[in-house]
């Protein structure tokens, strides 16, 4: 097949290869449901509005989609708040839009991952409500974790933990009766509680989770805050460093994170997974210490885990290389392949995050002041997407990556919703999760029938929409296309084919062998020439198959990266 291959030959092309479990070399677009697609109209996407997309991802080549929360939500966390786990939110249709689209997908030949969100619920969802009804030591109140408060008269937070999202972890209630009562844990938002894992009943809700999606046909599970729920017994205060602030030493996680108990779920929910047909999945957000990932996958427990350190990786070759290596050793450890991240719905957009100097400290989310080199990001983004899509594993791309969105700095204070930036005033995550341009010349971008949209889209994304960049050479989303359909038919994903270094190319030159293709990504900011003699052949004139920049032969432009293929 040639980069131009039709696209009816494309799908049906697109089948995982057959002797290998499907999750082990796919390439997963994650859809952030309410910015997708709108269909009805109210500026927010929803899930007939991904039915209708699926033909697009198709074309994509991607294998499987998955989708944050649709659940049932007061949306205090973009979905990550959930009140109804079986049901979907009005917001974004019904459960039988929830059966079409996944019967759809399906359909296309494309597996459906749909999240989890065992840490914590909502405090809309029917048993906090109850919780909260019912008095201290109540059976209602011992599915989240409540405590007394310290002080005097319960003043005091029981520890001293503190948010993911900023200020404390406790917030006190009052009781039915109007006194103020006890403290319940959030590690995340104060509209999300934290479940008591320590109670069989959450257990039994969890797994019923599971079957009520398994049974309409979703093919995995990705388990948000993956490593959180258990927490230390006796609920101890974390040590605190000599500015009074948390000690978290670095490589480390706070201390209700990845304890040990977290990982009895992942051996409980594995049976589940196993007794449905179709190799079903789960694929973990646990922020972890690399030396404790082993504990987490196996054949009695989770199926992978993200790999974070590829995303974090600054520009560079010892940088990138190291980053590549790392998890590449880990996953023969724990026999399971990794998984390569470039964007989420958590993070500043790639296109954006390379336009800083490799240096460049992050905050939350971007600043309006803080600008990047708009070129220069997408660049380098579209370079370091090839290296990632020619790696052993699976990948997860994040919708608008294909399109090349930047992240969106200049979204008015009173418009965002990350509940980051309401406890903290930090920019948060608001800037990728802006609605995708689909038409340049439609209202909204069409985004949605009406040009309503959640967020304000930026003029930016006009000449970025899907419209404005199919079939024209050399946009990013071709380049997508091209290199996601070329990783399947040159295998570059099978977790089982080698991946050798090439130490002897220019200084600046990332190259990577992968059979008769090298990939080479060059980090710097001139032109390099390729030799005709090096380990991996005689690349000056081996054939380009796919370059993220156009390229002329026997050479590779500054920040540009290349498939060749040596023979
Ligand atoms: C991780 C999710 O990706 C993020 O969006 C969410 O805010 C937190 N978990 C809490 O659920």
């Amino acid at each position: 097949m040639t980069p131009q291959t039709s696209l009816a030959a494309r799908t049906a092309e697109q089948q995982t290869s057959p002797d290998l479990q499907w999750w082990r070399d796919a390439v997963v677009y994650q859809v952030y449901p309410r910015s997708f697609a709108d269909s009805d109209g109210d500026g927010m996407g929803d899930l007939p509005g991904v039915t209708a997309r699926l033909p697009y991802l198709r074309d994509l080549g991607v294998d499987a989609i998955w989708l944050s929360p649709f659940y049932t939500s007061p949306q205090k966390d973009g979905g990550y708040d959930v009140s109804d786990y079986q049901d979907v939110d009005p917001r974004f249709g019904s459960l039988s839009d929830a059966d079409e689209m996944i019967a759809r997908a399906h359909e296309l030949g494309l597996k459906v991952i749909v999240d989890i969100v065992p840490n914590h619920s909502s405090d809309q969802h029917v048993l906090f409500q109850q919780a909260l009804a019912a008095g201290p030591g109540s059976p209602e109140r011992d599915m989240y974790v409540f405590a007394d408060g310290k002080g005097e008269n319960g003043e005091l937070p029981p520890n001293n933990w503190t948010s993911i999202f900023h200020g404390q972890a406790w917030t006190r209630i009052t009781e039915a009766d109007g006194t103020p009562g006890q403290w319940y844990l959030h590690i995340f938002d104060t509209s999300q509680p934290d479940w008591n894992w320590e109670n069989p009943r959450v257990h039994e809700l969890f797994q019923d989770v599971l079957r009520f999606w398994l049974d309409r046909g979703a093919d995995g599970f990705r388990v948000d805050v993956a490593h959180g729920m258990i927490k230390p017994e006796g609920l101890p205060d974390a040590t605190v460093n000599s500015a009074g602030l948390i000690d978290i030493p670095e490589g480390e996680v706070p201390i209700y994170f990845d304890n040990d108990g977290v990982l009895d779920i992942y051996r409980e929910w594995r049976p589940i997974l196993d007794s449905y047909e179709g190799d079903r999945m789960m694929v973990l957000e646990a922020w972890i210490p690399e030396h404790r990932l082993p504990l987490y996958i196996g054949d009695e427990k989770a199926h992978q885990s993200f790999n974070f350190g590829f995303l974090q990786a600054r520009w560079g070759v010892e940088t990138m290389r190291a980053a590549i290596e790392k998890p590449l050793a880990l996953a023969d450890a724990v026999g399971s392949p990794t998984t390569w991240v470039l964007s989420n719905h958590d993070v500043i957009r790639h296109a954006s995050r390379y336009g800083f100097a490799p240096d460049y400290e992050f905050g939350e989310g971007l600043r309006r002041d803080e600008i990047p080199d708009a070129e220069l990001g997408l660049r380098r983004a579209r370079a370091a997407t090839l290296l990632m899509l020619s790696l052993p594993g699976s990948a997860y791309l994040y919708q608008g990556e294909e399109l090349g969105l930047p992240e969106v700095s200049d979204i008015p204070d009173e418009l965002r919703e990350d509940p980051s930036h309401l406890r903290a005033g930090v920019p948060g995550r608001d800037g990728c999760r802006v609605p995708l341009p689909w038409t340049q010349d439609a209202p909204g971008y069409g985004f949605s029938p009406t040009g309503k949209s959640w967020l304000p889209q930026p003029e930016a994304f006009g000449p970025l929409a899907a419209d404005a960049q199919d079939g024209v050479e050399g946009s990013t989303l071709e380049m997508y296309r091209t290199a996601v359909h070329l990783r399947r038919e040159l295998g570059l994903g099978r977790p089982d084919a080698a991946v050798v270094f090439a130490e002897d190319l220019p200084a600046g030159v990332l190259g990577v062998i992968r059979g008769d293709v090298t990939i080479l990504v060059n980090t710097t900011d001139a032109q390099v020439e390729l030799p005709a003699s090096s380990v991996a052949g005689d690349l000056a004139s081996a054939e380009v198959l796919v370059a993220s920049a156009p390229t002329s032969p026997g050479t590779v432009p500054a920040d540009t990266a290349v498939w060749l293929r040596t023979s």
